[in-house]
């Protein structure tokens, strides 16, 4: 039996951080690096080897002179795309970084026939339309990263306002990656304790709040880029649930076919995920607040796809 072998088309910082991450903890055999600056590539390769070899990790690290040798992957990681910048919503890159998405997974689908697909370029949830779209894979396939990073953020803040208990919190945050995502204090615990018996409203709305404007507020200070240590940790998760078989359900961005209510649209739930990428979409008791954002946040996505049409994406 062949290694288990992972693509990454774009070494920028999420790119290469997902490649440290899966190095250090040495889940997979081979680490492709796919980058339009090969150079760039070769030189993340050789890093990020030195690096396994300090951690004395068998993962190789290995660069594709072409999107073709991006071959035979069991995961592939599309963090291509122009990154957001200071002013910019993540809607904002839609068109450019579809172009780019379809281009990227019109080789991938013949280069890694078999592979699960986790897009983390923004605007996360459209891409996932895009390279789902463009694949015509089942949508088993095609997971996004975000729901991990945004519940994770969200539990930062908790800890920000409670001031104990790190490690400890777990949070929910359904929706799409976007402005209107929907965090759930509801469904968040600190060591099973309900976070509505921990804190005020007024102090969970102010947590809601910080939790949407969590990537904007790094960017904002980073000012040349987005956040990349969080996301590349959340990819990183997804793809071991894949490579292990683990069957953990974590919030990722999916088609919808008629779970919550919705068809044709691709938005942040909680899945269990496994060897074969998505094995069951599994759907909450939103109360009506819950599900009126939901339906907010889901409309927002809809209305990226809706411009994908209009400018000729689809026909
Ligand atoms: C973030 O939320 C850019 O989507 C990325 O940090």
């Amino acid at each position: 039996m062949r290694g288990k072998r992972i693509g990454i088309v774009g070494v920028g910082n999420v790119g290469s951080s997902v490649a440290y991450s899966l190095a250090m903890s040495g889940s997979c055999h081979e680490i492709i690096l796919r980058a339009n600056n090969v150079d760039k590539a070769r030189g993340k390769a050789l890093d990020l080897s030195q690096a396994a070899q300090a951690a004395r990790k068998h993962t190789v690290i290995t660069v594709a002179e072409t999107l073709e040798d991006v071959k035979d992957c069991d995961v592939v990681v599309i963090t291509a795309g122009s990154p957001r910048l200071p002013g910019m919503s993540r809607d904002d890159l839609l068109i450019k970084n579809a172009q780019i998405m379809k281009n990227v997974m019109s080789v991938i689908k013949i280069s890694s026939p078999e592979a699960v697909i986790i897009p983390v370029s923004n605007p996360l949830d459209a891409m996932v339309y895009v390279a789902l779209k463009e694949t015509g894979w089942d949508r088993s396939r095609v997971i996004g990263m975000a729901g991990i990073l945004d519940s994770a953020r969200m539990a930062h803040f908790v800890y920000e306002k409670l001031g104990y208990g790190a490690g400890q919190i777990r949070c929910s945050v359904m929706g799409g990656h976007g402005d209107d995502m929907v965090p759930l204090p509801r469904f968040s615990t600190v060591a099973g304790v309900p976070l509505t018996d921990l804190l005020t409203w007024e102090d969970i709305n102010e947590i809601i709040e910080k939790t949407k404007r969590g990537g904007a507020e790094i960017v904002e200070l980073l000012k040349d880029g987005s956040a990349y240590y969080a996301p590349a940790k959340a990819t990183a998760l997804m793809v071991e649930a894949v490579l292990t078989d683990m069957k953990q359900i974590y919030p990722c961005a999916v088609m919808l076919d008629g779970e919550y209510g919705y068809t044709d649209v691709v938005s942040g739930v909680p899945v269990m995920i496994g060897a074969s990428g998505v094995e069951k979409v599994i759907e909450a008791n939103l109360n009506d607040d819950q599900d009126r954002k939901f339906a907010t946040s889901v409309g927002s996505v809809k209305g990226l796809i809706d411009t994908l049409y209009k400018n000729n994406f689809y026909n």
